[in-house]
């Protein structure tokens, strides 16, 4: 019936998305995804409670996990270039449910990813607006729910929405809607206006770097790694625990292989902007880490905005408008790749059957999947109204290495049993990348707390109902068979 259907409709598969996307515009695209709360908050979070000065090794290690994922991402996007992602892979490597389990996890990394970070995008615009002596009225520019972890029990704040944080989703949604081409010259800009602003920190800020500022009341001597305080706590173990809370401004990288159907030439350009993006933020990354922890003590960056503190604590603090502005931009371009990601992969499983067809749909004047692009935006514009950022964001770091532990046991699976494919791109030392690749994600994982997995475990069986429910009747392979 859902076959019939999504054939019958000519919208839904013979009207192609539209190819405009260049090699550039993959790595901004990638970038536009990368940089954003990550680098701007948890950098200052990380560097106070785990790894001290060593925060820029947490960058490196966290990059070096991602690389391993990078590379069977990069693989995987030139081999299948549709635009399904990580669940696209799982298809054509592991079978219909793991792909199933895989694209409902990937709800996880695009649309609460999206949640997270435009609560997150409120906060910032909300002071900057204040900087300028607009003031939004509290009760309109917070969430109305807060979740207590300790009592497992909700309970109202008395605010009545986070108007900032439903206009910002509604607004890339529009803007997702008109157009590919659109949303990636915004991109483009949005990504113009973030880097000008890092190279604005470096360059002003390192001429007050200093190791005096290693000096702290747990790092006496000043060392680079401070002596460790306890499991996490400094020392390596520290360092390594900052990787796990850093690698959420990793995240976004792997996002560009949703948009492989609408490259002109995804075989060769889809390494290009995975791994491309990846590298140049990495060394943004440990550069930024490397400079805040030189002009200002690291016991000092345990607030949510550590790099104006930074800037401050330089006398540099003129920079801080401009800085907060790109900020809020920044997480803008974040916000809209991710929107732009999950519809994509929305598609791709309705495609196959796994959703109803209209998710398949293709709008005939502005070539983008409108109906899933505005049922994503909608959910997340209301849940971003409504709910607090600590609870969503821990979701999305484990939703999202489970995805690369996936891709990169697929990338190898289908080494093995399709030896012959034509991969474009190969990733070097297979057995070795694919492997460290499972490995570094699981491990990564396990630096979550126990709560994560049990959501993690709740999503993931609500998908299954959903798909023995629903796909699993009706999907292409279920007819077919
Ligand atoms: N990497 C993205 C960020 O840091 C999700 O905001």
């Amino acid at each position: 019936m859902a076959k019939e259907a999504a054939h019958s409709d000519p919208s839904s598969e013979v009207r192609p998305l539209r190819r405009t996307l260049s090699a550039l515009n993959l790595v901004a695209l990638g970038i536009g995804g990368i940089i954003g709360a990550g680098i701007f908050v948890l950098t200052g979070h990380a560097a106070a409670a785990n790894a001290g000065p060593a925060v820029s090794l947490s960058f490196v290690l966290g990059a070096v996990a991602c690389a391993f994922a990078g590379l069977c991402y990069a693989e995987m996007s030139s081999t299948v270039p549709i635009s399904g992602s990580a669940y696209t892979y799982a298809y054509a490597t592991l079978g219909e449910l793991v792909a199933w389990i895989i694209g409902w996890d990937l709800i996880l990394e695009y649309a609460v990813g999206a949640i997270a970070v435009a609560i997150g995008w409120s906060g910032y615009a909300v002071s900057f607006a204040r900087d300028f002596g607009v003031n939004v009225p509290a009760e309109f520019a917070s969430s109305p729910l807060v979740y207590d972890s300790g009592r497992h029990a909700w309970s109202a704040t008395g605010a009545i929405i986070n108007a900032p944080a439903v206009a910002i989703v509604i607004i890339v949604t529009w803007l997702l809607v008109i157009g590919i081409r659109e949303s990636a010259r915004f991109n483009n800009f949005i990504v113009a206006v973030k880097l000008t602003v890092i190279f604005l920190f470096i360059i002003f800020c390192a001429p007050h770097f200093s190791t005096s500022n290693w000096i702290t009341a747990s790092n006496p001597q000043g060392y680079f790694i401070p002596p460790n305080a306890g499991q996490g706590v400094y020392g390596w173990s520290g360092v390594i625990r900052g990787a796990a809370v850093v690698f959420f401004a990793y995240i976004g990288f792997d996002a560009v292989s949703t948009a492989a159907q609408e490259a002109n030439a995804p075989n060769r350009d889809m390494p290009i902007g995975i791994l491309g993006s990846l590298v140049v933020c990495t060394i943004l990354y440990v550069a930024v880490g490397f400079v805040l922890t030189g002009i200002v003590p690291f016991d000092r960056l345990n607030v949510p905005d550590p790099i104006a503190v930074g800037i401050d604590n330089a006398g540099v603090g003129w920079l801080a408008p401009l800085i907060k502005l790109g900020i809020v931009f920044g997480l803008t371009s974040v916000i809209l790749v991710l929107l732009l990601g999950q519809p994509r992969i929305f598609r791709a499983m309705a495609y196959d059957g796994l959703l109803p067809p209209a998710a398949a749909k293709i709008h005939p004047r502005f070539h983008t999947p409108h109906v899933a692009t505005i049922a994503s935006g909608a959910v997340v514009a209301v849940l971003a109204g409504l709910l607090p950022i600590g609870l969503v964001g821990e979701l999305v770091s484990i939703g999202t290495l489970f995805a690369f532990a996936v891709v990169s046991i697929g990338t190898l699976v289908l080494r093995i049993v399709d030896p012959e494919l034509n991969r474009p791109f190969r990733a070097p030392a297979i057995w070795i990348v694919a492997p460290l690749g499972a490995a570094t994600a699981i491990f990564l994982m396990f630096g979550l707390p126990v709560d994560t997995w049990v959501r993690l475990a709740i999503w993931l069986a609500i998908g299954l109902v959903i798909y023995f429910g629903y796909g699993a009747k009706r999907s292409r392979l279920a007819l077919a068979g």
